[in-house]
């Protein structure tokens, strides 16, 4: 069945990156002249979304504006000749259905999941983490719905992390099926060493059914005191139900200081209109450190 829909958790406290997540949303942080959230929109219309569901809470309402027209600065803009900018602020707000909910209370992504049963139905969906930009040719939440469709299961995107960091994001037990798929046994959500059971962890997309959500209203709240969407998946993988991708792209984490700075830093070396001056800048400063 064709993917269609998707979920973008957007709910989160980001302390990661305050006190630039206080007033405003980690998601919307820029990456030089987009908001990182519209690169993961993006990401999903280019994979053949149509309908995605933002989830936000309390002091987020500037993610909505963002999707939104706004009819006096298009209008502004094109009284002044500047038709292409006018223009591409229109396409961002027709880009695809874009609904919005609230997480009422922050108790963690499994929990904002949750929040999306109405929306979700009874098809599959895609959930794209709302501080997880990933850049490349072929977009990765595209690569996960193939194989989600092809073998019938769900999905969740993996990339081999460096030992330390394993503790945490979450360790998985793989075996390769072909080329970058894999079936996924087991996952545990934010190792102990010893309990390190393969370098792959889960960053950032997964493609879910929606007997998830049975598993989570079920399941006790897990690591943190919050109800994690790994818990949940780790059910579906011991039943044999889920597949890892190991997908193309470049993962920025917008959660993490350094994680900006990367992003803000490769996307800008590669931009139209700054690249080349950025690249020159770049060179001079280098030469001092
Ligand atoms: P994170 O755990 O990275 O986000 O969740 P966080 O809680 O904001 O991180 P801290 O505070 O810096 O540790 C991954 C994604 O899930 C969303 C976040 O907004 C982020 O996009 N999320 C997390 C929710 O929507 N609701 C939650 O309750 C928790």
């Amino acid at each position: 069945m064709k993917i269609k829909k998707a979920i973008i958790p957007a709910a989160g406290l980001g302390t990661r990156v305050l006190p630039a997540s206080k007033s405003c949303p980690k998601e919307m942080l820029n990456i030089v002249d987009k908001p990182a959230i519209q690169y993961i929109v993006e990401e999903a219309v280019k994979s053949g979304i149509t309908d995605i569901l933002i989830i936000t809470n309390r002091g987020k309402g500037v993610i909505e504006d963002h999707f939104d027209h706004s009819f006096e600065l298009e209008a502004q803009l094109r009284a002044k000749g500047k038709d292409d900018i006018a223009d591409e602020l229109s396409a961002l707000a027709d880009m695809a259905n874009i609904y919005f909910i609230r997480q009422k209370e922050t108790k963690g992504l499994g929990h904002a999941v949750l929040c999306a049963k109405e929306f979700v139905g009874n098809e599959p969906f895609a959930v794209l983490y709302g501080d997880d930009v990933i850049i490349g040719e072929d977009p990765a939440i595209g690569q996960l719905c193939r194989a989600s469709e092809k073998y019938g299961k769900c999905c969740v995107g993996i990339k081999e992390v460096p030992t330390e960091l394993v503790p945490k994001y979450c360790t998985l037990d793989v075996e390769k099926i072909d080329g970058n798929t894999y079936n996924v046994y087991d996952m545990i959500e934010k190792p102990k060493v010893e309990e390190i059971i393969s370098n792959f962890s889960i960053l950032g997309r997964c493609v879910l059914t929606p007997d998830i959500f049975g598993i989570l209203s079920e399941i006790p709240y897990g690591a943190g005191g919050e109800l994690q969407l790994t818990d949940a998946m780790k059910i579906m993988a011991k039943k044999g139900e889920m597949l890892g991708v190991d997908y193309t792209g470049i993962r920025y984490d917008m959660g993490n200081k350094l994680g900006i700075m990367k992003a803000n830093v490769e996307v800008a070396l590669n931009h139209k209109e700054i690249g080349e001056d950025f690249k020159e800048y770049l060179k001079e400063i280098v030469k001092e450190l």
